[in-house]
């Protein structure tokens, strides 16, 4: 597929990494080093000028971009391309203390202090009026210039909410666009309760848990303001520089934002991954890492992505931070374009000398040497990603999609329910994916949102809130064919946090062809079983363990297929099935263990005929993706498990990097992987 406004982005893989040259001025000899070194890392692209706002303004309207235009130029000659950023995420402390009103106000309605980053008002015109001068004035300046790839703007916007009279004005406003009157909002929120009632804007005020639907529309409210934010940032550079694609970094998505919003204003999706390797079960950490990268390639509908941040070592921040060991880093890096990243970049090509992250991992350590593990394994990369090039256009084909929502994750937040302790809504859907992850299957990550007729299977964890159009393009995806899974606290309440009455709304109740009557929540300590029915359409064979939660249902037009086993619900379903047009819904009652949703999950995939063409098998800890176009496929397999493994091909394949042939059974090294390539037709 063409993404023509990524096409000269994506014309090679990208490799680089944050380079905070503006650290260095001083020390022109480590500077002139660094271009040196970055040839021998086979890079082609530094993030810069990220946290250089105090520099580029040293007083307020005085510009000194002497630096920058030299760090450009050196870039273009050593053919280096430059992710150009906007300083915005940390303003200079002139600007702080000469507009206070610039700083972030807490909860306690105190306003904070210039400190660290990421600390100013998504509201506050003047910030917005100064960071527009600044982008403006960066991209009259470079918009012609050959160094000039990709405009890296801000830096990982965040969610914390600012207290301030301006941010209120702009909720209060943003409540009356979005209810019109009064009187609706207090319908929607239901707000007779604990006689919460408002009779004007200016009494809603965000700091009130038990409001949940007011709480709700904060955290929508908050996203929009940054996304409001990005999108100023954005339009002063479109305006100059309309060719230049343009991207934010995102995090983990967990943080507060919808970036489903924003990625419709991006040209590519960016991200900064800080997997914990070597701390827990590091099958389980490539799985989820694997679905954050699943998620990220998602957001634009399967288009390539872009790893901008990762380390090349260790990660400071975290209370306890591992070495990667051999094989880690290509294995992590490689995981990342196995996923649909069109490269690979880093936090921080050179380690700083002062501040909070002298000791993050960086390509460059103090030792300030090529001679170190790090800078080997990372040259490896680099020279990996050089001889893929050819893979940039290819995608990934996904028949399988989870649905994790963050305004559902919101919602299932601030709900008080039984067995609030552990809801535990995104580890949840992990899980879910998890059981997909093993068979080396495309899998998206959705939203509620997301058009569902791209898919053969969709599975919905835990959906507590969903709206009627999302329920209505539920009904639709079964009735067309397809296979809906969805479990306990699911279908319960409306947008607004509304509770439906009569059990679900009707669209789902008829999907799933049952109803929920009540929902058991289970201490850490306790268990239950439940049991296949014999002769079950999936297969299933006898019992399994649940936990924490437990819904009690009644089939309608369902099929049981499982049931309780224990507590005096034994004999209520566990897991139904109901076909409903030419598709199936399934619905599991209990938060069950793995093996379950394996079991399950395996035997839908072997009925839908969905399965991996390239391999036979693979063992527990290796992953399998392909990324393909109309010539050829890629294999990627990938190791997550310190012992050797071997995996069985269905066909011969050739090594991509050496085109050697591989024959049908690979070795895998711990940590090991491989990436191998045949014509899109064989198999
Ligand atoms: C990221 C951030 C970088 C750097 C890195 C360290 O979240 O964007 O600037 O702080 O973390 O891991």
């Amino acid at each position: 597929m063409a993404y023509p406004r990524t096409q000269k982005l994506f014309s090679k893989l990208l490799h680089g990494a944050d380079y905070n040259y503006e650290q260095w001025l001083d020390s022109p000899d480590i500077l002139a080093d660094d271009f040196r070194l970055m040839r021998l890392a086979h890079c082609n692209v530094m993030s810069v000028g990220i946290f250089s706002w105090a520099l580029l303004e040293p007083q307020n309207g005085h510009f000194d971009f002497g630096w920058l235009d030299q760090l450009m130029d050196q870039l273009a000659e050593n053919n280096i391309s430059a992710a150009l950023a906007t300083p915005s995420a940390a303003p200079p402390a002139w600007l702080s203390h000469a507009y206070p009103e610039t700083r972030r106000v807490n909860v306690q309605k105190i306003r904070q202090p210039h400190q660290r980053r990421q600390n100013f008002c998504y509201t506050s015109p003047i910030y917005r009026d100064k960071v527009a001068t600044i982008n403006r004035a960066l991209a009259e300046r470079y918009h012609n210039h050959p160094a000039l790839l990709l405009w890296h703007v801000s830096n990982e916007y965040g969610s914390s909410a600012c207290h301030c009279d301006l941010c209120y004005a702009a909720f209060h406003r943003w409540l009356e666009a979005r209810y019109g009157d009064l009187d609706s909002l207090n319908r929607a929120w239901w707000s007779t309760f604990w006689s919460h009632r408002y009779t004007s804007w200016e009494q809603i005020e965000p700091i009130d848990p038990s409001m949940q639907a007011l709480m709700l529309d904060w955290q929508r409210f908050i996203s929009d303001q940054a996304l409001d934010f990005f999108l100023a940032e954005a339009n002063a550079l479109r305006q100059i520089a309309p060719e230049i694609p343009l991207t934010t970094n995102f995090m983990q998505p967990d943080v507060g934002l919808d970036y489903w919003r924003f990625a419709e204003y991006v040209d590519v999706i960016a991200w900064d991954s800080y997997p914990r390797w070597h701390q827990d079960d590091d099958a389980i950490t490539g799985m989820r890492t694997a679905f954050y990268h699943d998620l990220h390639r998602s957001y634009k509908h399967g288009q390539p992505f872009l790893l901008i941040e990762s380390t090349p070592s260790v990660t400071n921040w975290q209370g306890v931070s591992r070495l990667k060991k051999p094989g880690m880093h290509k294995l992590a890096s490689l995981q990342a374009v196995a996923h649909g990243s069109n490269g690979v970049q880093y936090f921080q090509w050179r380690q700083s000398r002062g501040g909070e992250e002298k000791f993050h991992g960086a390509v460059v350590t103090h030792l300030n040497s090529e001679n170190t593990r790090v800078f080997r394994d990372v040259s490896e990369v680099g020279s990996i990603l050089e001889k893929l090039s050819d893979i940039t256009p290819t995608s990934i084909s996904a028949p399988i999609a989870i649905m994790y929502d963050f305004e559902n994750e919101w919602a299932i937040q601030y709900a008080q329910l039984s067995g609030s302790v552990h809801k535990n809504y995104q580890e949840t859907c992990r899980r879910h994916y998890g059981a997909f992850w093993r068979h080396g299957l495309g899998i998206d990550v959705i939203n509620a949102r997301t058009d569902l007729t791209p898919y053969r299977v969709v599975v919905a964890p835990m959906l507590y809130s969903l709206s009627l159009e999302s329920a209505a393009r539920i009904e639709e995806f079964v009735r067309g064919g397809g296979i809906f899974v969805t479990t306990y606290l699911s279908g319960l309440v409306n947008e607004s946090d509304l509770c439906y009455l009569n059990g679900y709304p009707p669209t789902l109740r008829r999907t799933l062809g049952i109803y929920s009557e009540e929902l058991d929540s289970l201490t850490d300590q306790q268990q239950g079983s439940i049991i296949a029915c014999a002769g079950n359409s999936l297969g299933l064979q006898g019992s399994y363990q649940f936990h924490h939660y437990a819904e009690l249902i009644h089939t309608e037009s369902a099929q049981v297929l499982a049931s309780y086993n224990s507590d005096f619900y034994a004999g209520y379903p566990a897991l139904t099935v109901n076909a409903h047009g030419s598709g199936q819904a399934y619905f599991i009652s209990p938060r069950t263990e793995d093996r379950f949703l394996q079991d399950v999950y395996s035997s839908i995939l072997n009925r839908a005929g969905l399965h991996n063409p390239l391999i036979k098998a693979l063992p527990v800890g290796v992953s399998a993706q392909i990324r393909s176009d109309q010539d050829r496929r890629y294999l990627f397999l990938l190791n997550f498990s310190d012992q050797p493994q071997q995996v069985e091909l269905t066909a011969d394949l050739h090594d991509a990097l050496t085109a050697a042939p591989t024959g049908r059974m690979i070795t895998l090294l711990p940590y090991g992987s491989s990436i191998l390539t045949t014509n899109a037709d064989s198999t």
